[in-house]
């Protein structure tokens, strides 16, 4: 009894002390940008209650698309729209930063059969005009570490010829603060 009890019960206090954590913290700074999201939309993410919005003030190209319920399976919502980019061979996001900050910077990528091809896309990922990664789209998460010297940062997504680039998220932490690595949420 005590077993089952335990198995459903340690899982449950771990959650409300994340829950804890990401309330009690101090979010200032963190940029949560849902890709794909309809404009002027954001909201609370349900289980870190970290604030998401949409990227429309951030990007100029690319095409929207919500994933079927049925593909969005156990993600966090923000993963549910993604923004893809049929046209041009490099798109970038402008994002505003305080510039001299260190902050860790994640992009989320997860196909979830979006165009109903079941076959995910392998593109370049950039960082400014430096080569941050090379994504195999399905289900990635790139993350770096990056002291902007402007007061803005680009992520670019690069078409090398497999595939259309994609983008579900993009999260920027700035990590003067110690608590970093439970900021991220899950
Ligand atoms: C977004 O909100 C701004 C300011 O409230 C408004 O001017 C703009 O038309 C809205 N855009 C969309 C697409 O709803
Ligand atoms: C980013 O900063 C520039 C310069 O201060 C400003 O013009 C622009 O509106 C800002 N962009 C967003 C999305 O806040
Ligand atoms: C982080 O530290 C740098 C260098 O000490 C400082 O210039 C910057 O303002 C700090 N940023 C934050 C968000 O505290
Ligand atoms: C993507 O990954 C999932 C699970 O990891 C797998 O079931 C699926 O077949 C993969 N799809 C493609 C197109 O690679």
């Amino acid at each position: 009894m005590l077993g089952k009890l335990s198995h459903f019960l340690y899982p449950l206090l771990g959650l409300i002390a994340v829950i804890l954590v990401v309330h009690g913290q101090d979010q200032t700074g963190f940029i949560n940008i849902d890709c794909g999201l309809p404009p002027n939309s954001s909201y609370n993410e349900q289980t870190t209650g970290l604030f998401y919005i949409s990227d429309a003030t951030v990007v100029d190209t690319g095409e929207s698309k919500l994933l079927l319920e049925q593909d969005r399976g156990l993600n966090p919502q923000y993963v549910w729209y993604l923004r893809y980019f049929p046209e041009g061979k490099r798109n970038c996001y402008t994002i505003n930063v305080t510039s001299g900050t260190k902050y860790l910077i994640r992009a989320t990528f997860l196909y979830g059969d979006y165009d109903g091809q079941n076959k995910a896309s392998e593109f370049d990922l950039h960082l400014g005009s430096n080569l941050w990664d090379t994504v195999y789209s399905n289900n990635t998460i790139k993350e770096i570490i990056h002291v902007p010297l402007q007061s803005y940062i680009q992520v670019c997504l690069v078409n090398t010829g497999s595939g259309t680039p994609f983008i579900s998220a993009i999260e920027l932490r700035p990590l003067n603060n110690t608590l970093y690595p439970t900021q991220m949420g899950p």
